[in-house]
């Protein structure tokens, strides 16, 4: 058939990108001294060992049976499949002697790529292993797969002590002031979800099929994200101590966590610990420095709910994002919030630009049809809408747990995309999610009023 005879004609760039995929995993582990693998630098999350293990067996897993390669290590293939996302505390008690050790990983990492690649290059395998591979569908699984870890390890390494990384050249400080924060009026109009069935010209995964139109009437929504300047008005408001701004699973975790400010910030060392009169610093990737006042603030659902519901707003429905982003006054749907053009670096703080945030208004390129900026990249945006499927949704059958598992009502939608979301991501129908009690993760938000 014409079409799949194409369609293996895209092989080489996707390997090219595969190892392009490969070399940014392999740089990132580079920044860890050996000593710094079986820490844990997230309670809830795996030891980076298993991460090191488990880029390799994900595509083992994904990729072997249609190759025919057949297992790679049965026992390392299963141990590095999954890694773990805990709702409501329960946390891993694994210790490090439970892990193979280094040496072992990387020639298990070695050995999957050697054998991998001898069937990927070879075109007839890949033509004879099914429609899955050779239209690119499993590649791009892998690439993907690959670059949402090293957003998710960079997650993790930030929260390492600075002696756990090989340290690198950071910001010292920046002292730029916020902008003060506006609202956008956006007319009634349609927002178009997701994509139509995947013709394999456009990739997306399992959650961003099929496209759903909405109805959205007039709002009006920040035209920044919530700046760390505009949230600290809230810590000195007293917002964390007050049980009216939290729903009550929120507080209870609030209280367990102990948690009295954003994860991202700690109190200077000469002031109180917490409180209206604590002055603070920021955490960045490799380096604490001043709070920068103008940077997105980084928060859980949880915090960002308390906020709006503080100020008497709402965060955006997944719906109201979009139609913020990619409506037009016209009535049309852009491709990107600044128009058809692909990503370039003046539009946003996305693609591995950096390890830390921007000004929230240091992108004026990026606007949307509406005026509202800093959509892509600087940060993902909390949605109130919970991770759900879109109509006619599918699982992945040589995935089925990839989204599905976390339609639980447990899980919201986040928008847009952060310094270490790669290009390739920042797809409209692209839909990423977190639960609630997950302060780790480079996420903002921005409030809307109806
Ligand atoms: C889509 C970022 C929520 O990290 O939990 C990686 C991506 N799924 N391996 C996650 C994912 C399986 C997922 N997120
Ligand atoms: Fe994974």
């Amino acid at each position: 058939m014409a079409a799949s005879r194409a369609a293996i004609a895209l092989q080489p760039s996707l390997l090219s990108r595969l190892e392009k995929a490969r070399a940014r995993t392999d740089s990132l582990f580079n920044l860890l001294p050996p000593n710094s693998f079986y820490d844990r630098p997230v309670p809830e999350r795996h030891r980076l060992i298993f991460y090191l293990g488990h880029l390799e067996a994900f595509d083992q897993n994904l990729l072997g049976g249609p190759l025919g390669t057949g297992p790679q290590d049965a026992a390392l293939d299963k141990l590095f499949a999954f890694g773990i996302d805990p709702v409501g505390g329960g946390l891993p008690t694994d210790a490090p002697e439970d892990w193979p050790n280094i040496a072992n990983v990387e020639k298990y990492k070695r050995d999957v790529r050697e054998r991998l690649d001898a069937k990927l290059r070879d075109r007839s395998t890949v033509g004879a292993s099914g429609p899955a591979l050779a239209d690119g569908k499993l590649l791009h699984v892998a690439i993907e797969h690959r670059l949402m870890h090293a957003e998710t390890l960079a997650y993790l390494f930030h929260n390492l002590p600075l002696d756990r990384k090989t340290p690198q050249p950071w910001p010292s400080a920046d002292p730029r002031p916020a902008p003060s924060q506006r609202q956008v009026v956006v007319p009634s109009g349609t927002a178009t979800l997701g994509q139509r069935n995947n013709s394999g010209e456009s990739f997306g995964w399992d959650n961003e099929f099929e496209t759903q139109k909405v109805f959205v009437p007039s709002f009006s929504i920040d035209a920044f994200p919530v700046t760390n300047r505009q949230y600290l008005e809230f810590v000195r408001a007293g917002g964390y101590d007050d049980s009216r701004y939290w729903t009550a699973e929120d507080w209870a975790w609030k209280i367990q966590q102990r948690l009295e400010h954003p994860h991202f910030w700690v109190p200077r060392s000469d002031s109180p610990a917490s409180g209206p009169d604590a002055q603070w610093e920021y955490r960045a990737m490799f380096g604490t420095i001043p709070l920068p006042e103008s940077w997105p603030v980084y928060v859980s659902y949880a915090e960002a709910s308390a906020f709006a519901r503080w100020a008497g707003k709402k965060l955006p429905t997944e719906a109201q994002w979009h139609r913020a982003a990619y409506g037009t006054p016209e009535g049309g749907e852009r491709i990107y919030p600044w128009g058809d053009a692909p990503p370039e670096s003046h539009h946003g703080n996305f693609h591995h630009q950096r390890w830390d945030p921007t000004p929230v208004d240091a992108h004026a390129a990026g606007a949307s049809a509406f005026g509202v900026l800093d959509l892509l990249g600087n940060g993902w945006e909390w949605t109130s809408t919970p991770f759900g499927p879109l109509n006619g949704f599918k699982p992945f059958p040589f995935y089925p747990g990839y989204s599905a598992d976390f339609f639980d009502g447990k899980h919201f939608v986040m928008k847009g995309g952060s310094a270490r979301t790669d290009a390739c991501m920042l797809r409209r129908s692209f839909r990423n999610w977190f639960q609630p009690h997950y302060p780790y993760a480079y996420s903002t938000f921005r409030c809307v009023e109806e």
